[in-house]
């Protein structure tokens, strides 16, 4: 049995009179992949927001390879090793894609690289180094990717534009990946290509655990060793995703829902 990673105990978060997360607890086994799914606003941006820092949890415990998170800053949590991609794009548009994770290394070398931009001249052989390690990472990712290093971030497609906070957000070297909904706006050809890479990178760091927010069924199907069902922020089911989509109740919180697509 792999040790936990992630210990999340009866964790809420309640905005005013709303409960966006209501006693959830789960937990994540190094090296694992666990899916999360369920309807719009059942509060799966709200848990990753919780264990980032983003959010504060009004109850509950998430302890992290044996820490607490919850009441950390968000500078901290990614020192820990946790990195998440948001459900919209937040790269630097009008850096180059190499540079997008140039600075996602910087939590990780000495001078810090933002800095070292800032000073050019200064610690430059720290920035070469970061930016070979960049490049390395983009190659792991998508080979794709690392061949358009050198372009703006705004000029890519959608697909690569998801792929590249992938990339940014492994350069922190995080033993906890969170991806919230990394297919959006990508076809079915771009999605299966998505997969491909997420195990790649999982081939290479045995040890890094992923949570993924999925609205793409096929993606869930394929990918996660397991999967989460939030419904208006409570946890309803757990299990395989062939177990947990033949529940009576998981297929009620979907109807109307229009987001399952299995
Ligand atoms: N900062 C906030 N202030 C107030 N309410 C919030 C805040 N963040 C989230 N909520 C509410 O919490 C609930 C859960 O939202 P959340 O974004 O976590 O849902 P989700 O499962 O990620 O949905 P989607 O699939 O649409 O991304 C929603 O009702 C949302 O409006
Ligand atoms: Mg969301």
């Amino acid at each position: 049995m792999s040790p936990m990673l992630l210990e999340c105990d009866a964790v809420s978060v309640r905005f005013g009179g709303l409960a966006a997360l209501e006693g959830v607890s789960f937990t994540l086994a190094q090296g694992e992949i666990l899916g999360i799914i369920g309807p719009n606003g059942a509060g799966k941006s709200t848990l990753f927001n919780a264990i980032t820092g983003i959010y504060r949890a009004s109850a509950g415990r998430m302890r992290f390879a044996g820490t607490e998170l919850n009441g950390r800053p968000v500078h901290r949590i990614v020192e820990l090793g946790i990195a998440r991609t948001f459900q919209s794009s937040r790269l630097f548009a009008d850096m180059s894609v190499l540079d997008n994770v140039v600075i996602g290394l910087h939590t990780r070398t000495k001078t810090g690289v933002l800095d070292a931009v800032l000073r050019y001249g200064r610690a430059r052989r720290e920035l070469e180094d970061a930016a070979r390690r960049a490049a390395d990472l983009l190659r792991t990712v998508s080979v794709d990717l690392f061949e358009q290093r050198y372009r703006r971030a705004s000029e890519l497609a959608q697909a690569d534009r998801r792929r590249l906070e992938i990339a940014r957000a492994l350069a922190t070297e995080p033993k906890l990946l969170l991806l919230d909904e990394p297919s959006s706006g990508m076809d079915d050809r771009e999605t299966k290509a998505l997969v491909r890479d997420i195990r790649t990178v999982c081939k290479e760091r045995s040890d890094l655990s992923i949570m993924i927010i999925e609205h793409d069924m096929s993606l869930v199907a394929e990918l996660p060793d397991r999967v989460m069902v939030l419904d208006y922020g409570r946890k309803i089911a757990e299990g395989s995703f062939e177990s947990v989509r033949a529940l009576e109740r998981v297929q009620q919180a979907y109807l109307g829902g229009a987001t399952a697509h299995a």
